[in-house]
């Protein structure tokens, strides 16, 4: 809805004038801050249950409507979402990746185990060819991750030579042969993949001459040259960031340009029993929001250590796993990680931006886990049906942040959501100014039960504003494929006189506003 808030004089600055209780955003828009890249807003797609096979593709013989080999409906979404980058094929699965497997005739292609998630057959049907064929039908950049757990420096010297160049090489001439004349852009180039765990076991230590070794051997044509991003640590930890920056020295022949950090979102935080995607109670609620707000402590205290050691700030911070993880509930199981996705997963979401767009210098790039079908998945398909979940709903009031200039937000006055002995913020908000000159405020109102109404000081006088909504009717609203609409934004009810603005937020919901 769009309000215009009639202004006596063009002139008029919101100051703090306003009641103590009152709750208010106050944001520093005569100083933008860094830009918000675009892929803070980035997918992951991993050979995994029916992320790849089923929620994507679906081959080119299949009922399903589809563009060589991927379901248009699935595609068509994910398009207007934006996506701006895109990780594959792992995951842990990457480590067991080995590109010949999935080039040539489709027919003739390895029919290969995949040990890391159920000992499910692949076929290989999706290779480097489909991998780029998708990306390019989104509109988004690829990131590719390499075996560094089972494969080797030629593996990937070949793999990387097949992707980029132009020359006359067999390899080169392989690609040609396999149907695609021109290389391809490979922007980003991940070297292993949770190397503490299922990419190696393996310390920091060891982990950061191993980088060395294999970044060592990317060559590629100069205009061509990928990012190249380092396998480093989880959680709350920083010994891997501290590490990797304190030995990896740019040279002629080495960069790094990103650390590759995982974080995932668990109620109970217990891997034993994690707790339920729907019919949770209030109480995990209340934790998952409070756990997933640690993701700002792990960007702090990553950032410092950067800040300290690339003063000059060539190397990212990469969230490139994040999201929540649930017990499989129906249709879900250990190794497929599907799992239902309510209206707790959106605004988890909106916390997560919030918090990335906090840390906009550094933090480069996000990807959640996983795009279609698994974990905090942006689509959910069951044959030919498909829905949006609630989380790709946040990702898309959040569209306009991509690209945009972080605009600092102070919540003042705001309660906080108080749950036994612990609190979080009731009030979470983020701002930026567009590509396209407006100012953008996000809000997040974490409360069950309780609504908000926030008013908007801003240097500039507003003129005109206009907003969406999403919330639902209980704490676990989501959509099933009988009712695929139930959570979707719905215009926001604005209020304003004399330039004020004033933002009504109900019990748990996530409003983006655009100001002018
Ligand atoms: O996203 C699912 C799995 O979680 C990935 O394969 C792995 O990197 C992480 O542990």
């Amino acid at each position: 809805m769009t309000a215009r808030l009639f202004l006596p004089s063009l002139v008029f600055l919101l100051l703090s004038t306003t009641a103590a209780a009152e709750t208010r955003v106050r944001l520093q828009d005569t100083k933008p801050g860094p830009i918000i890249d675009k892929n803070v807003y980035g997918q992951f797609a991993e050979h995994l249950g029916r992320g790849v096979y089923e929620g994507l593709w679906v081959g080119e013989g299949s009922p399903i409507p589809n563009t060589r080999g991927f379901r248009n409906d699935v595609v068509r979404a994910l398009k207007d979402l934006h996506v701006p980058v895109v990780r594959w094929p792992g995951g842990c699965f990457a480590d067991q990746y080995h590109w010949r497997d999935g080039i040539g005739p489709r027919k003739q292609r390895t029919q290969t185990v995949n040990a890391s998630w159920g000992g499910v057959i692949d076929d290989n049907a999706v290779g480097t060819h489909e991998f780029f064929d998708l990306v390019e039908q989104l509109g988004a950049d690829a990131y590719v991750s390499v075996n560094v757990g089972t494969g080797s420096p030629r593996e990937m010297a070949e793999w990387v030579e097949y992707m980029t160049s132009d020359s006359q090489s067999t390899l080169a001439n392989l690609r040609r042969a396999n149907g695609r004349q021109k290389p391809w852009r490979l922007r980003y180039l991940g070297i292993g993949n949770e190397t503490w765990g299922c990419g190696g076991s393996m310390t920091p230590e060891y982990y950061t001459s191993v980088f060395k070794h294999y970044a060592t051997f990317i060559k590629t044509p100069k205009d061509n040259t990928p990012i190249v991003i380092a396998s480093g640590g989880q959680n709350k930890e920083t010994n891997w960031t501290e590490y990797l920056l304190g030995n990896v020295k740019a040279s002629w022949t080495l960069s790094m340009g990103g650390i590759s950090h995982h974080y995932y979102t668990l109620p109970t935080g217990q891997w034993a029993r994690k707790g339920s995607a729907l019919g949770f109670p209030e109480e995990e609620w209340f934790s998952t929001l409070f756990r997933t707000l640690a993701v700002r402590d792990i960007l702090a205290s990553n950032v410092r250590v950067m800040d300290r050691l690339d003063k000059e700030k060539k190397v990212g911070f990469m969230l490139d796993e994040w999201g929540t993880w649930y017990d499989p509930g129906d249709g879900g199981s250990e190794s497929n990680l599907f799992q239902q996705n309510s209206l707790r997963d959106a605004l988890l979401a909106a916390l997560n931006f919030n918090a990335f767009h906090e840390f906009a210098d550094r933090v480069r790039m996000t990807n959640i886990a996983q795009m279609v079908n698994v974990l905090q998945a942006m689509i959910l398909t069951d044959g030919e049906r498909m829905l949006l979940t609630p989380t790709y709903h946040a990702f898309h009031l959040y569209r306009p942040f991509q690209g945009a200039r972080h605009v600092p937000a102070q919540v003042q006055g705001a309660p906080d959501y108080r749950h036994g002995t612990q609190s979080i913020p009731k009030i979470s908000a983020t701002a930026a100014l567009g590509k396209d000159g407006k100012l953008y405020l996000g809000l997040v109102n974490t409360h069950p039960r309780d609504a908000e109404t926030v008013r908007v000081e801003s240097s500039k006088p507003i003129a005109k504003a206009s907003g969406r909504l999403l919330t639902g009717g209980s704490l676990d609203a989501h959509n099933t494929f009988a009712d695929p609409g139930r959570v979707h934004p719905t215009p926001l009810d604005l209020s304003g006189s004399n330039g004020k603005l004033e933002i009504a937020l109900p019990p748990r919901s996530i409003a983006v506003v655009s100001l002018e």
